[in-house]
């Protein structure tokens, strides 16, 4: 009983998706409401998105979305103007949105924005990002709020 316990145990660890990566909250949806309990200030906005744009890089992110308003060909839709176009995931909300933005790039398909449909018809998806810590992800999402 108790070898079965800890092979269960052991799977649980194991298995993606359950959070048990470091730095990443089980509950996605807390870990957004933590991560974004209130609005950065200036100054932290600045750091968080000069940290974000590295995580942006090392996530190879940029191998599907530009970082300006042209899309430039590439498979996934550009970043810039990202947060005024998805306000209304927020309920028009700049504090909520980041937290959409936030649960919509750990996992799309869960938390779906207004193109995931169209984009998904073009049998195009959007990869979960289940391991990355909730602090760099936050960065991330700040990067993209600066992207115009
Ligand atoms: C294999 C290509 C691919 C990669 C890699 C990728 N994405 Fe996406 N992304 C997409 C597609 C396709 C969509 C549109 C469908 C959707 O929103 O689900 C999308 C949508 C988005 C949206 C919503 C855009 C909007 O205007 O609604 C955000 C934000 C986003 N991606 C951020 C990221 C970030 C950050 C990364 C890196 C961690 C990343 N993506 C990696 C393909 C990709």
């Amino acid at each position: 009983m108790k070898k079965l316990l800890a092979l269960a145990l052991l799977l649980a660890a194991c298995s993606p998706g359950n959070g048990a990566f470091p730095g990443v909250n089980p509950d996605p949806e807390q870990g957004a409401a933590t991560a974004f309990a209130a609005l950065p200030t200036a100054e932290e906005t600045q750091q968080l998105a000069q940290r974000g744009k590295l995580v942006f890089a090392a996530e190879a992110c940029a191998s599907c979305h530009s970082n300006t308003s042209d899309r430039m060909g590439l498979l996934g839709p550009p970043m810039g103007g990202v947060l005024q176009r998805n306000l209304g995931r927020g309920e028009g909300d700049a504090l909520k949105t980041r937290r959409w933005l936030f649960l919509h790039v750990r996992d799309a398909q869960r938390w779906p924005g207004a193109v995931t449909e169209a984009e998904a018809a073009r049998g195009i998806r959007m990869p979960v990002h289940p391991r990355i810590p909730d602090e760099d992800l936050k960065a991330l999402v700040e990067y993209l709020c600066s992207l115009q």
